[in-house]
């Protein structure tokens, strides 16, 4: 697969996870079929770290795992820290939700924290899909 392909792929997978997550939203009332959805998003995400990282690799000498380190020393755009640091959020609002859904099918509590992680998790990870273009 040359670099622009894997370029594509990526976009369109991303594409692909977000109306995943939409969908599983508009499923949530039934767990049996919300949490399957929202697993497979995650599944999708996972998978497109995997093919930015082989992307940047190929195309910047540097996976982008190398090149956010290199961010810490203070030389990146705005842009690049938005973009960053929302897909890290992105990561850790999919182990809350893992986390406090499996409270919630126990019946041991989690709504509000499941909530409170989805309100915060959809504008963090539309922020980083529209960012992503500028990457
Ligand atoms: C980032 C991914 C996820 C988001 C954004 C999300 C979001 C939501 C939202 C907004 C609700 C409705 C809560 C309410 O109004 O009471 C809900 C319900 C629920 N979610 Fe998730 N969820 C996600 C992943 C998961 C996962 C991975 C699991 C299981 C491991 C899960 C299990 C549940 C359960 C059991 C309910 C309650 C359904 C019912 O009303 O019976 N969710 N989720």
């Amino acid at each position: 697969m040359n670099n622009e392909t894997l370029s594509m792929v990526a976009k369109v997978l991303n594409t692909a996870a977000l109306l995943v997550i939409g969908y599983g939203l508009l499923v949530r009332r039934k767990p049996s079929v919300h949490i399957p959805v929202m697993l497979c998003a995650f599944a999708m995400d996972t998978i497109n770290v995997l093919l930015v990282e082989i992307y940047a690799r190929s195309t910047k000498g540097a996976g982008a795992v190398e090149q956010t380190v290199g961010l810490m020393g203070g030389s990146g755009s705005m842009l690049q820290y938005v973009h960053v640091s929302t897909s890290v959020l992105c990561l850790v609002g999919y182990a809350v939700a893992i986390v406090t859904g499996r409270q919630l099918l126990k019946g041991v509590g989690g709504r509000g924290a499941h909530r409170v992680n989805a309100t915060l998790f959809l504008p963090t990870r539309l922020v980083s899909y529209v960012t992503s273009f500028w990457m």
